[in-house]
């Protein structure tokens, strides 16, 4: 991607997401519904990826870093990389004394690394804002050594809660306009079906290790906002569904991927 001419999707994702950096961290240490689904997301991506020998990690829309401590404590060493300058500038600030951590502003889709250079890729909070999928399957493809394990998280299309928010906004949104009120968020966001999403890493040369969904929130738009607690405590006792019979009820997934041909499973 040439970051002198990003296309408007991706300048608006990257000036969002420079304005958050600061409060990122905090937010995501809060007690909602979505900080929680992150924390969990977070917590799959590091039971996955734990039996690992220790080797090198790139982190990929690293945000302020918040994925880097549980691949350091693993053993690993860890490249973030985010086209959020403000992001890396946080991520410096939190690791200037770790010396098996580094940081870099750079794009998904142009990743400046050699072919094979990294034992496993994490994604998480990504691949919904990009233009492209296929360009930066194809990059995470090229940077991961053959073998290697590559861990994405997708919001998921058919969540309930993400099919009835959808509705409630197509409805809600004409009646804000015509009081002069902006849409909710300028910035497009995609949500996927699994079953696509495996097509596309198949066609990449991807193969599926592992799925795990995350993020249980029931409690439907406008009453979410005005019922946080609750949302968010059903959220985590449905936690455990994340590979159950209720899975597809959660608001997110994140499936783990091998460069290569697939083996006995994810290392115990
Ligand atoms: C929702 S945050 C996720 C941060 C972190 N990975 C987490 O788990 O919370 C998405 C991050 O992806 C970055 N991002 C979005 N599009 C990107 C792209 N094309 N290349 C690199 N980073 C990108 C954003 O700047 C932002 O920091």
């Amino acid at each position: 991607m040439d970051f002198s001419a990003p296309t408007s999707q991706a300048a608006l994702v990257r000036d969002k997401f420079d304005a958050r950096a600061s409060d990122y961290t905090t937010w995501y240490e809060g007690e909602t519904l979505g900080a929680g689904a992150f924390r969990r997301r977070r917590e799959l991506t590091l039971e996955v990826l734990r039996n690992l020998p220790p080797g090198k990690v790139l982190d990929v829309g690293c945000g302020p870093g918040v994925l880097v401590s549980g691949l350091l404590e693993q053993g690993h060493e860890v490249w973030g990389v985010d086209f959020a300058p403000a992001m890396i500038e946080q991520c410096r600030a939190a690791f200037e004394h770790e010396s098996r951590a580094h940081f870099a502003v750079g794009a998904i889709e142009a990743l400046d690394f050699d072919d094979d250079s990294f034992d496993a890729i994490t994604c998480l909070g990504v691949v919904e804002y990009l233009d492209d999928d296929r360009a930066a399957l194809r990059e995470l493809h090229r940077v991961l050594r053959p073998g290697g394990l590559a861990v994405i998280t997708c919001p998921h299309y058919w969540a309930p809660w993400r099919r009835w928010d959808a509705l409630y906004w197509r409805l809600v949104q004409p009646l804000r306009s015509l009081l002069g009120r902006a849409p909710y968020s300028l910035v497009s966001h995609r949500e996927y079906r699994e079953s696509a999403y495996r097509a596309l890493l198949a066609e990449q040369g991807f193969f599926v290790e592992d799925v795990a969904y995350y993020g249980f929130g029931l409690v439907p738009t406008p009453l979410d906002r005005k019922l946080p607690r609750l949302h968010a405590s059903i959220g985590r006792c449905l936690d455990s569904q994340a590979r159950g019979p209720l899975q597809k009820l959660g608001m997110g997934f994140n499936i783990t991927v091998r460069k290569g041909p697939p083996t006995k499973g994810l290392p115990k």
